[in-house]
Order: C-alpha cells, then sequence, then structure tokens
C-alpha cells in the first residue's frame, strides 16, 4: 500500500462508527440534563497558549506537542488538550465571570506525539467539560458525578474513581520543600524523567510508573498530608458529597496529573481492562488557569474521557453491541427502462422518510437480493418491465420472503 496513516493516528472505521455514535448521543443526553452548552473551539492555537496553561516542564509540553511555524511565521500548536483553548475562547469572548457559573462541554480530536501503544495515539478524541465561576467542592462533585452517569448510561459501573488533592499556591510550596527533602538521598537511584522532575516540578516525581522508582515513591510524602485548612476542609467537603451521591471512590494520594494548572481536587476515572494507560477518563480545579492566562480570578474545574479507551473498553466488555446501520428498503431494478423509475421511485421514498437504497450495477436479481440481505434491508422492491407496463411494483418481505404485486404508493403506505 503506497499510502498509510500516519504512525498513532489510527481513523474511525464504519463498523465501529455506530458506537461512537452511542457515545456521543449518551454523553449529550447527560450534558443537557446537566446544563452544559457546546463549544468548538479550532484544532490550532498559539503554541505558547499551551506552554503556558499546561506547563512548559511537563511531558505534553516539552515532548509531545506537534508544533510548526505557519505562513505568518507564527509557532503554532495541534491542541493537545482542550482545556487551555476553552479558557482562551473565554476570555477573547467575554464567557466567564466570578459571579457566574458558566458550563460548556467539547467533543474532538486532539494530538500528542507520544509513543504509540494500546490505548495511547498520537491523535485521540475526547469529550469534555470546563466550569467556570464556583470554586465550591459542590461544583467537583457534580463533574464527578456527571462522568460516572455518562458511564453507567453506557453499562460501566464497575470503574474506579481515584481522587486526590494537590493543594493550591498557600500549601504547595511546603509540601514540595518535604518532598524534595525526603526524595534528595534517592533521587541518584530514580529514572532519568524524575531527575528532571526533581528540579523542575518535583510533585511529578509522585506519578512516575518505573518499577525502579516505586519503592521511593511508596514511602514518600503525600499532598493531602500538607494541606491548608481551606484545601483540606473543600476536599473533606467533596468526599463527604460524594459518598452522600452514592459514589464509590478511592483516595489515591499519588494521583498528580500531568498537567500543571490543577489546584485542590485531582480525579481519574480508571479501568482494569486497558492495561498500562488504563485512565479513560481525568480531570480536576484549576483556580488560577483563568488569571495566569490573563483573565480575571475564575475559579474552575473540570474532565475530559478519551474517547478510544471508552470505546476499547465497550468492546471487551460487549456492554454494547455496535450493530451497523440497516436500511428498511432496497430497490432491485431489472433492466434499463426499470432503472430509471427506480431512480425516481427512491427518491420518494427517502423524502417520505423511508432508509433506502438501490442496485445499481444491473446485477441478476438473485444478486440484488443477496445485497438487500447485507445491507439489513426489511423489504425489497422489485421492478421488472411487466410491472412497469402495469404501473406496479413487487413489494418482497426480506423476512419471510413473502411477496405482493401492488402499487408504488401502496408499498410505501405497507412499509410506513
Ligand atoms: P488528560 O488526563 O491529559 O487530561 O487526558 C484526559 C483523557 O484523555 C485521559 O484520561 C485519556 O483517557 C485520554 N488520553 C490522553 N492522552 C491520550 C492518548 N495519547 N491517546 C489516547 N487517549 C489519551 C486532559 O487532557 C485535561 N484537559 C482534562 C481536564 C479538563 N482537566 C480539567 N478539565
Amino acid at each position: 500500500m503506497k499510502y498509510q496513516s500516519l504512525r498513532g493516528m489510527k481513523g474511525i472505521l464504519p463498523e465501529e462508527t455506530p458506537l461512537w455514535q452511542i457515545i456521543e448521543k449518551t454523553c449529550d443526553k447527560n450534558f443537557q440534563r446537566f446544563n452544559y452548552h457546546e463549544i468548538r473551539t479550532p484544532v490550532l492555537e498559539m503554541s505558547d497558549l499551551f506552554t503556558r496553561a499546561v506547563g512548559g516542564n511537563t511531558d505534553i509540553v516539552s515532548k509531545e506537542m506537534y508544533s510548526f511555524v505557519d505562513r505568518g511565521n507564527r509557532k503554532v500548536t495541534l491542541r493537545p488538550e482542550a482545556t487551555a483553548a476553552v479558557v482562551r475562547a473565554c476570555l477573547q469572548h467575554n464567557l466567564i465571570s466570578k459571579d457566574k457559573l458558566t458550563k460548556l462541554f467539547y467533543f474532538g480530536p486532539m494530538f500528542r506525539y507520544e509513543r504509540p501503544q494500546a490505548g495511547r495515539y498520537r491523535q485521540f478524541h475526547q469529550v469534555g467539560i470546563e466550569t467556570f465561576g464556583s470554586a465550591s467542592p459542590a461544583v467537583d462533585a457534580e463533574t464527578i458525578l456527571l462522568a460516572v452517569k455518562i458511564f453507567r448510561d453506557l453499562g460501566l459501573s464497575d470503574l474506579e474513581v481515584d481522587i486526590n488533592s494537590v493543594g493550591c499556591n498557600k500549601c504547595r510550596p511546603n509540601f514540595t520543600q518535604n518532598l524534595k527533602h525526603y526524595l534528595k538521598g534517592s533521587i541518584v537511584k530514580m529514572c532519568e524523567d524524575c531527575h528532571k522532575r526533581y528540579q523542575h516540578n518535583t510533585m511529578r516525581v509522585l506519578d512516575c510508573k518505573k518499577p525502579k522508582c516505586q519503592h521511593i515513591i511508596e514511602e514518600a510524602p503525600s499532598t493531602v498530608d500538607f494541606l491548608c485548612d481551606e484545601c483540606r476542609v473543600d476536599f473533606e467537603s467533596l468526599l463527604y458529597i460524594l459518598k452522600n451521591l452514592g459514589i464509590n471512590f478511592k483516595v489515591n494520594k499519588r494521583l498528580v496529573r500531568g498537567l500543571d494548572y490543577y489546584t485542590k481536587t485531582t480525579y481519574e476515572i480508571v479501568s482494569n481492562v486497558l492495561g498500562a494507560q488504563n485512565a479513560v477518563c481525568g480531570g480536576g480545579r484549576y483556580d488560577k488557569l483563568v488569571s495566569d492566562l490573563g483573565g480575571p480570578e475564575v475559579p474552575a474545574v473540570g474532565f475530559a474521557i478519551g474517547l478510544e479507551r471508552l470505546v476499547e473498553i465497550l468492546k471487551t466488555t460487549k456492554a454494547l453491541s455496535s450493530k451497523p446501520q440497516a436500511i428498511t428498503l432496497y430497490f432491485a431494478p431489472l433492466g434499463d427502462k426499470a432503472k430509471i423509475s427506480a431512480i425516481e421511485y427512491l427518491h420518494k421514498a427517502r423524502q417520505a422518510g423511508i432508509s433506502a437504497d438501490m442496485d445499481y450495477f444491473g446485477k441478476k436479481l438473485k444478486a440484488q437480493l443477496k445485497n438487500a440481505d447485507r445491507l439489513g434491508a426489511l423489504y425489497a422492491l422489485i421492478l421488472g418491465d411487466d410491472e412497469l407496463s402495469r404501473n406496479t411494483v413487487i413489494l418482497r418481505d426480506m423476512i419471510s420472503s413473502s411477496q405482493t404485486e401492488l402499487s408504488f404508493e401502496e408499498a410505501l403506505k405497507k412499509i410506513k
């Protein structure tokens, strides 16, 4: 094959799209119920937006961005995630303020130049939400409830919800100092990435998955043990609300997430069928991002679900079957004259709201009926010279194989 899709970029083929459509409909229904409104941002943004928002020392920005200089000499990037772009759009179009809730959702492709493996692609899709304007842990709980509700509606009720608090600008420096102190003696035994993290973004050491770093991380201090009063009260309130809502969760003290903008709550929803890349949803609070990007102090919280991973889970658990789309009616014209009439009838059937198609190849009747069957048609309309001269058609019930001769209008009525 001369042309292939790029490594790590897989298309979504017709046999999979019904499953994607079920997911999208389930999300849409829940977003509407929770009063979220859709926003669509461009896939290309100024590179600086992501460096500033996600953090220059994160893996996403330092290793994974698809960046290039455009013809106008601007440094631009294919969005690796949507939160920064949504904040940019909200500030540019004045959509958010401190005293009102703005609730937005998005669907779309994201781009990260990662090493492709199962569940990890270079182009992947996210559906996500961002809520602006409230610092209340009740809003954090609502976002988690919404994600869990989407998964439950898709038949997935056994996913694990992991929660943590990474503190705020007030308490995190104290934690970082303690962590640095703890790691000082053992950092030489840790991986190269951890060395860099230790220097520039110490908290991220806790997220390392390499076996040689694990036993050191296990004993490390945790963010939750260093929370200031405000962060601790908010974290406890969140856990209390979630318990009351009947959401099962686990406090995971190592959950620090790979993006720098988080403050207080972080969470992930993980599945044990996914292997190493087990997070199907990630999110949290980011109370400083709006002001960091030049806006007012507006607290915010949100999440994104990875759709390729969600599709993988649905396929393995068989919670939903991906049925191919079927048509109702198939026209089987026999001869050139009949073909012309069939085109006209086909148009009328579609106008009457019936999903229909026809044979354009002039195949034998047997082959045409086989094709109708393959397409899942409930009826076939057979049109030959005899029927044309009598101004009739033959309606074949594809399930019982019974056939009746009648006018086209009568056939339409019967099908409807
Ligand atoms: P994230 O954890 O980087 O968070 O991504 C969210 C989800 O996207 C992951 O849990 C995973 O399911 C999926 N995902 C990430 N990278 C890949 C990849 N290379 N291939 C396939 N799926 C992937 C964010 O992006 C934040 N913007 C979420 C957020 C919204 N936080 C607050 N608001």
